[in-house]
């Protein structure tokens, strides 16, 4: 009797969770996720976060957006929330993320930050970006940095390139020697951002940190005004000798593709550059060099990643939205998601061991950075002034290295857009 009552205990649990099955499997859970991440290394290291929540029942709609540097996908993301259709989760990054917080249409992720204690191993420096008003609203996936030069090891020693270039004149000394050996010197991609990009690592070498912090964090207008800024157009205008005459809009992944083939001695981007590298089953040490751009040495300007949850009216896709959140800020995931991406992990307790040596540097860099205070928000990469300013800075770097303005010019254009 006894076993016949168990009997059926057991069978109607089980027809209980198979009726749950199969409601659960109509209900899927399911995330949106708009993103730029959409060149080689960079849809691997999404495919791991793709097949992370997969493996917890969660099925991802993709929407991506290409261009580097997401400025294309914030404007997608405006035109969809405009619509009244906002996306279950966006990647952005920096001043873009408090300014969607002030707007009020992005979820609370207070709660799970708390019971994950997000606050004690994401740096400071990345909070500023993560909170609204003392409230969580990003879950940061990595920490990139901007101040890296890729270099082929191949074509270097072809060149006769023997050491690291470790200041201004041996970097320039260097590309000229790869010039001269018939190679292009410099992978560049002429796009607004990626002139940024390299200005803000020339303005670092030049001015140092406080220099930099004065001019392109706090907009001190002296500071921008003064003969630092003249000499970085003037050190920009060096540059644009090294780079070749078909650089104009030329994709950043295609500019590392120029170094990974051998066809340009050096590259001058953030790490997702690494992505490129890694996907293309090259190695750092035997293939291709990463060093910090010369001048910057024990300086890091970082951009971080960070996604976005908008508010919806749906208990399924909340409970998805919490599993993503959950999902990114994992110590397992940060670990096997960075050594795709060419990044640091977001949180400071996730161990170094699976990186690469580049990895492990920029793991080391930022930590270093950290401590010393020279850990600086990127200006091309959102991270310094909000996105007004932002695109005004880029329109002058921009002009500038067209030849459209002189280096004076360029001076009081740059003093002017950071007072608008
Ligand atoms: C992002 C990277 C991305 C790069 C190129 C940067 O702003 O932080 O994740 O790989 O742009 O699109």
């Amino acid at each position: 009797m006894k076993n016949l009552t168990q009997k059926f205990a057991v069978s109607a649990i089980t027809a209980v969770c198979l009726a749950l099955g199969t409601g659960a499997a109509m209900a899927q859970q399911s995330v949106e996720v708009l993103h730029w991440w959409t060149a080689g290394g960079e849809a691997a290291a999404l495919n791991v976060l793709k097949g992370n929540l997969e493996k917890q029942g969660v099925k991802w709609n993709d929407m991506p957006v290409a261009g580097g540097s997401g400025e294309a996908a914030m404007t997608a993301l405006r035109a969809r929330v405009t619509s009244g259709n906002p996306p279950t989760a966006s990647q952005m990054q920096g001043f873009d993320i408090l300014d969607w917080g002030k707007q009020g249409l992005v979820a609370d992720l207070n709660t799970l930050a708390q019971k994950g204690g997000w606050d004690k191993v994401v740096p400071p420096a990345l909070q500023k970006f993560s909170k609204y008003n003392g409230k969580w609203i990003a879950a940061p996936v990595n920490i990139h940095s901007t101040n890296w030069v890729w270099a082929n090891q191949v074509v270097l020693a072809k060149a006769g390139v023997t050491a690291e270039p470790k200041n201004w004149d041996e970097f320039i000394a260097a590309a000229d020697k790869v010039q001269k050996a018939g190679f292009i010197a410099i992978a560049h991609g002429g796009q607004p951002w990626q002139d940024a990009t390299l200005f803000e690592n020339v303005a670092v070498a030049t001015g140092g940190v406080d220099y930099y912090r004065k001019a392109f964090i706090e907009l001190d207008g002296k500071t921008l005004a003064s003969p630092t800024t003249e000499k970085v157009f003037q050190r920009m205008g060096q540059l644009r000798k090294l780079v070749d005459k078909d650089f104009s809009g030329r994709d950043w992944n295609v500019a590392s593709g120029m170094v990974i083939g051998g066809k340009a001695g050096f590259q001058v981007m953030g790490d997702w550059a690494k992505g490129e590298f890694v996907n293309a089953r090259q190695v750092p040490g035997k293939d291709f060099a990463c060093f910090r751009f010369p001048g910057t040495q024990g300086i890091v300007t970082f951009n971080a990643d960070q996604f976005v949850m908008f508010k919806l009216k749906d208990a399924d896709k909340e409970a998805a939205q919490q599993k993503l959140a959950n999902a990114i800020l994992e110590p397992g995931f940060q670990s096997a998601f960075n050594v795709v991406k060419g990044s640091a992990p977001a949180r400071t307790d996730v161990p170094d061991t699976a990186f690469d040596a580049c990895g492990k540097k920029a793991i080391k860099d930022v930590a270093e950075a950290s401590q010393a205070h020279t850990l600086v928000g990127s200006m091309a990469h959102g991270h310094a002034v909000p996105a007004s300013i932002k695109n005004a800075f880029y329109d002058v770097i921009t002009r500038h290295f067209n030849g459209q303005i002189d280096d004076k010019k360029a001076v009081a254009a740059l003093a002017s857009a950071a007072r608008n």
